[in-house]
């Protein structure tokens, strides 16, 4: 084990998701303590169950990450549990589609456009908001945002919510790394591209097919390849790459 986060606490949100739970399992492996939040109560009491057996320092913390008092809660029972944390990875995210079919403009309904953004953009400040005065006070610090590459470039099978909000964070992540730079604390981004995770089964098997004709490396990638960037980007091995946006996209949509 080379244990490159050793002593380290991170918080990992949708942690018990196809790409969350592949992060949690690979910062482990490093030697961190990991922080669980997510929606689903049932997967995450089970999930930190499994990894505690496996002698691992976990916490799970319920919540939903658009709701600013539950992200409270569950940011001080984590550090309560493991102490304040060093690196967030703010990687729960929501792609809504109907019958498989991003909706156009036209059809959205307000409600859905409005979750997209509570979850994916606002969702992510409320736990940076939260994790920054620590890692402000203690002078070090990672925060690794999960954009997409429906982000950067655009991909008819996500739906414009979902696009806008991924763009956003990559504004974001540029903003904060200035703000945050002067304490010595990292921001930068990931982009996947089409990752194998129940996230895709939002839509068919045809149009995963096709994105595999277009990536350079014709194959869609794995949750344990973007935790393999995700981990290069909350280690020492980053410590002077800041701002930026990873592409872990096999060559689809290059930008
Ligand atoms: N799978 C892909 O191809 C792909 C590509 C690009 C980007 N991404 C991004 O990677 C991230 C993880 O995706 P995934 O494929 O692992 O998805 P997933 O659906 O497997 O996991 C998402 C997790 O987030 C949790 N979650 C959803 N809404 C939440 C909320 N409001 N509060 C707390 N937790 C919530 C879910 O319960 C789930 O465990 C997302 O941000 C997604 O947009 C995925």
């Amino acid at each position: 084990m080379s244990e490159q986060l050793k002593g380290q606490v991170a918080i990992v949100t949708g942690a018990v998701g196809g790409i969350g739970s592949a992060i949690v399992e690979r910062f482990l492996a490093e030697g961190a303590s990991v922080g669980l939040i997510d929606f689903n109560a049932e997967a995450g009491a089970q999930h930190t169950d499994m990894l505690e057996k496996a002698g691992h320092k976990v916490f799970f913390a319920q919540a939903d990450i658009s709701d600013y008092a539950a992200c409270e809660q569950a940011y001080a029972a984590i550090s309560d549990k493991l102490g304040a944390a060093d690196i967030i990875v703010n990687n729960a995210g929501i792609s809504p589609k109907t019958q498989g079919r991003a909706l156009s403009v036209w059809e959205m309904p307000p409600d859905e456009w409005r979750r997209v953004v509570d979850v994916n953009l606002n969702g992510v400040f409320n736990l940076t908001r939260l994790a920054s005065p620590h890692m402000v006070h203690q002078r070090r610090g990672r925060v690794i945002n999960m954009s997409s590459v429906a982000g950067k470039a655009y991909c008819d099978i996500v739906a414009a919510h979902y696009a806008a909000t991924k763009a956003a964070l990559i504004g974001l992540t540029r903003h904060w790394a200035a703000e945050l730079g002067p304490y010595e604390i990292t921001v930068n981004a990931l982009a996947p591209g089409r990752i194998s995770t129940p996230l895709l089964k939002s839509v068919s098997q045809e149009v995963n097919e096709a994105v595999t004709r277009v990536t350079a490396l014709r194959r869609l990638g794995t949750p344990e390849e973007v935790s393999d960037a995700c981990l290069f980007l909350a280690s020492d091995q980053s410590r002077f790459v800041t701002g930026q946006v990873l592409d872990v996209a096999g060559g689809w949509l290059m930008t």
